[in-house]
């Protein structure tokens, strides 16, 4: 029996925020956003999109088109740095918005950007008996930094839920290497409004992970390289270690090139989206293999990443890492023709300066920045807060 990711589907809101116009107006070179970090655009969610209404978005694309019934998902995990309660798992409230029964273990996973891998590893291990059912894992993440802060320009928002089952129809996964680690590299205390980040630091850590997760493993080096991408650039730096280190005697910037570097640019036009980060970037690899369908240079992909699956490397600040084996299915473009994050990025809606301002500020900006949304977050009643569906849901 093998166990894996049947679909994947991503909610990303509809406005963003160019990065040459934040340079502009921090009043810093563009060329280091957009050259030195790697990012372009990122994407800011609405005052009516917390993190439960981007995962029930996500959760509803990835059930509709995977044509499962949600009674049929015995396991929901919602992997969250920005949940709206300390106690109440965001996931209850993401469970009633998609209509999934009563018989369902119901809960969240905590660990930095590595929440959502986490959950995925224990919904592998849950499906082990349970033939029939589905597990739903969604990453869901709203970075924000701080107006003026050097983590600004990595900001993003968007959530990725990744439906697992047995006899998976997209690809088998498998554990490989664990790595953690007790440090202080970016964390948020209950007290502060945004995450304090020893920002030089925290890079160090992560490709000491990377590092350590590589260290003495079988790696195919015709596979697709899958990091978790707080910003496009510390990846370069993260493939350059791996292949030095692997001594596969290969020119490192070519097979970034070829390898890595084309599944990033949903990262460098949406952001870091912490949880789901990692999740994005194998939507990206999928969407770029299945638009391309047809060229002779991609059958020729196409037919080694069928051979070679791909490496997935997942980190959390904190800090806890996870290297992970990913091989595709006969059958995986009947499931990643459904993606199409490319078109949602390219009909998103620009944002000024200030309307992003007034959007970190908490406030909405009087324009329909809802329009592909399925579920609005209302406020709060009796410190409850409140869901509405904005239209039909067939769920
Ligand atoms: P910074 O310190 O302002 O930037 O912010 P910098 O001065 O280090 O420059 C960055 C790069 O731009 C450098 O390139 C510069 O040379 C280059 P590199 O040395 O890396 O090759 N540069 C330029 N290039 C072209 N033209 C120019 C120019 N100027 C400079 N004019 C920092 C960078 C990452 C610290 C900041 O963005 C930050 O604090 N980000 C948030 C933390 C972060 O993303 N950490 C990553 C690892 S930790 C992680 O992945 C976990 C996380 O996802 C959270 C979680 O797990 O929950 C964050």
């Amino acid at each position: 029996m093998t166990i894996g990711v049947d679909h994947i589907a991503a909610y990303i809101p509809n406005q963003y925020l160019a990065l040459e116009d934040l340079a502009l107006a921090r009043n810093v070179d563009p060329n280091k956003f957009l050259v030195g970090l790697g990012n372009r655009e990122m994407s800011i969610a609405s005052a009516s999109e917390d993190v439960v209404v981007l995962a029930a978005n996500a959760g509803k694309r990835v059930l509709e088109e995977a044509d499962v019934d949600p009674g049929d998902v015995g396991l929901l995990i919602v992997g969250t740095e920005s949940a709206v309660d300390r106690a109440k798992p965001t996931a209850t409230h993401v469970h009633e918005l998609l209509r999934i029964g009563n018989a369902c273990r119901t809960f969240d996973v905590m660990h930095a950007c590595a929440g959502a891998t986490y959950g995925i590893l224990s919904a592998i291990d849950w499906l082990q008996n349970k033939k029939n059912k589905y597990a739903l894992v969604i990453a869901s993440d709203i970075a924000c930094y701080g107006k003026g802060s050097p983590g600004e320009p990595t900001q993003g928002a968007g959530a990725v839920a990744i439906l697992l089952s047995t006899n998976p129809r997209l690809m088998t996964l498998n554990e490989v290497n664990n790595y953690s680690k007790n440090v202080y590299d970016f964390w948020k205390p209950w007290d502060k409004d945004f995450p304090i980040v020893e920002g030089v630091y925290s890079s160090q850590c992560y490709l000491e992970a990377v590092k350590n997760c590589f260290k003495d493993q079988d790696i195919d080096q015709n596979a697709a390289f899958l990091y978790h991408t707080p910003y496009p650039k510390l990846i370069k730096h993260a493939h350059s270690n791996v292949v030095s280190r692997l001594n596969l005697g290969l020119d490192w910037e070519q097979h970034y090139l070829e390898k890595v570097a084309p599944f990033s640019d949903f990262s460098s036009r949406i952001g870091n989206i912490y949880t789901g980060s990692l999740w994005l970037t194998l939507a990206n690899f999928l969407e770029n293999c299945y638009a391309s369908e047809g060229s002779s240079q991609h059958n020729s992909d196409r037919g080694s990443y069928q051979n070679s699956g791909c490496h997935l490397f997942s980190y959390g600040s904190g800090c806890g890492a996870v290297l992970m084996r990913g091989l595709f299915s006969r059958e995986w473009s009947s499931m990643a023709k459904f993606l199409n994050i490319n078109e949602v990025l390219d009909n998103r809606l620009r944002l000024t300066m200030e309307e992003y301002e007034s959007l970190v500020d908490g406030n909405e900006i009087g324009k329909d920045y809802l329009s592909r949304s399925f579920f609005k977050f209302e406020g709060l009643q009796n410190d409850q807060r409140q869901y509405t569906r904005l239209a039909q849901v067939d769920l």
